[in-house]
């Protein structure tokens, strides 16, 4: 009797793959690690090698494992000493990595802060607390960066919709101190019943006074504001089974009460297939993309960088991590691109990090992206469980913020990217106004009396250098420098000629 069964469900089988096989609609491919993902199964990370030989960046910009073995590790975030934490979706532990302070480009040592969480996705760092985004709620502890250790963890917001597709709760704080969280649709592409589904929400730090800020948000998993405008952007993974090519994944700017389309409309106002019809109003009334990512490229993380800790040709602009397709014949994503906001609003999409899918083999798929403060570019990677750090120029260099800091007292105070930058802009300064006609041998007219730049740390600081500046003694000419430019001069020269 058994065995009958068994030859029946076989054969059932087998007739529905062949079924299955022969008339699979077009829009429905299946291609990429989906079932991975489902499973949970993890890559290892990439080794050395592979990482050399398919990893690639902007000239300039190098890029090692920080840590590995953080299943599906997604959110990251930097604490004030300069730590990671990251929220290791499944099992559900948030795990604290201590920084490279050995030098060698990798974490220190680990400590799991909290175990036994829903899908823990998102994470903030505010007023003393560390947040976390579980499925259905969102708790907090207090957190002691020094210590490396995490209170008992308390809810502030409970009630958020289970079950369903999209179980990430990304949170941020904004501008305004106000904690704001996203919360995906409950399926591809329907009406939702559940309230909160397809939105951001905003609220008190607190967890009170919670209301909708942005509707029709299909799954936004990342969002940051950019710093030169106050712009809240977000990124939405637009909806499946429409084709390789419809419709965009997006980049929204995002207001209070605007709706983004979802599930009526997307792109500009195009109305959907299947829940445009009948909805022309509400087609009509939704907000159009600001960039276009294309279709199935899945960005998540979305993180913009600082007014000053941009690498050059980086001012002002963003990271996306596009996790990468699954319903799309030909595999797209997989990389993580930076994005730059023309004047006229238009933004251009470059590659940054390529080499997680090379000729259909996928080895990783990156999520979020965080700075450190020694300029290091966090990127993690919920496939192989990995954090990488991408250094550029001199910054990240191992040593280098140390030694400049134990080299100089006077610019202890500027973390390494500040010192970077404004060496930089120094060395211009310095430049620009021929000092090196009367300061460096080698550039100075035969007959001029070169005056040497040296230990300039024993005699002045940056305000003592400043000063000088504005009243040069003896031969030297007066300057028209203005206050960034005598800081930068400053901070070149003390980092230059500080030592004998
Ligand atoms: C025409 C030649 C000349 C030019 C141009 C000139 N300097 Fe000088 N600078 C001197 C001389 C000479 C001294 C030494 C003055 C003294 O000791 O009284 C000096 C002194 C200094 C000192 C103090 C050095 C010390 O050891 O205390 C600094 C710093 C300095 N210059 C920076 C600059 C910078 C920066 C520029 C360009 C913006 C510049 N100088 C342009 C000739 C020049």
């Amino acid at each position: 009797m058994f065995k009958k069964i068994l030859k029946w469900f076989f054969g059932i089988v087998v007739l529905a793959v062949a079924g299955l096989w022969l008339f699979w609609p077009s829009g429905y491919a299946i291609n990429g690690p989906l079932l991975d993902f489902m499973t949970g199964k993890q890559l290892d990370a990439p080794s050395e090698s592979v990482l050399k030989a398919r990893f690639k960046l902007p000239e300039d910009f190098r890029i090692g494992v920080f840590a590995s073995g953080i299943n599906n590790v997604r959110s990251i975030a930097v604490t004030e000493t300069g730590d990671i934490v990251a929220a290791s979706m499944r099992p559900g532990e948030i795990i604290l990595l201590h920084r490279d302070e050995d030098g060698d480009g990798a974490s220190d040592g680990r400590t799991v802060l909290a175990s036994g969480l829903g899908h823990p996705h998102g994470l903030a760092l505010f007023g003393g607390y560390l947040y976390i985004g579980e499925t259905e709620q969102i708790v907090r502890g207090s957190f002691d960066a020094e210590a490396r250790t995490l209170g008992e963890l308390e809810a502030v917001f409970t009630g958020m919709p289970a079950g369903g597709n999209h179980t990430t709760r990304t949170l941020g704080f904004g501008p305004d101190d106000m904690l704001y969280v996203t919360v995906g649709s409950s399926c591809n592409a329907c009406f939702e019943k559940q309230p909160y589904r397809a939105s951001m929400l905003r609220m008190n730090p607190d967890g009170t006074g919670a209301e909708t800020f942005a509707t029709g948000l299909r799954n936004s998993v990342g969002f940051d504001w950019n710093p030169a405008t106050g712009g809240l952007y977000a990124t939405d993974n637009g909806r499946d089974l429409l084709g390789n090519d419809t419709p965009h994944c997006e980049l929204n700017l995002l207001e209070q009460g605007a709706d983004y389309g979802w599930p009526y409309a997307y792109d500009d106002r195009q109305p959907d297939p299947e829940f445009g019809p009948g909805n022309e109003g509400k087609v009509q009334a939704s907000r159009p993309l600001v960039h276009g990512f294309g279709a199935h490229r899945a960005p998540l993380g979305l993180r913009f960088f600082g007014l000053d800790n941009a690498p050059q040709g980086f001012e002002g602009a963003a990271l996306a991590a596009l996790h990468g397709s699954w319903n799309r014949s030909e595999l797209a994503g997989y990389k993580v691109v930076s994005l730059h906001f023309g004047a006229d609003g238009g933004v251009e999409e470059r590659d940054f990090l390529t080499g997680f899918e090379l000729d259909e083999d996928v080895i990783g798929r990156p999520v979020e992206m965080a700075f450190g403060p020694d300029g290091g570019i966090y990127i993690s990677d919920d496939y192989s469980g990995s954090i990488y750090k991408v250094g550029w120029g001199d910054i990240n260099v191992p040593g280098f913020a140390e030694k400049i800091k134990q080299a100089i007292g006077p610019l202890a105070k500027f973390d390494a990217v500040a010192l970077f930058n404004m060496t930089e802009k120094g060395a211009g300064v310095f430049n620009d106004n021929s000092c090196a006609a009367c300061h460096d041998p080698a550039a100075a007219a035969d007959g001029v009396q070169v005056k040497i730049l040296e230990g300039l740390t024993a005699r002045y600081d940056i305000d003592g250098l400043t000063a000088l500046f504005a009243a040069p003694p003896g031969p030297m000419p007066p300057f028209e420098l203005d206050k960034a430019d005598s800081e930068a001069l400053a901070v070149y020269l003390l980092s230059s000629f500080g030592e004998k």
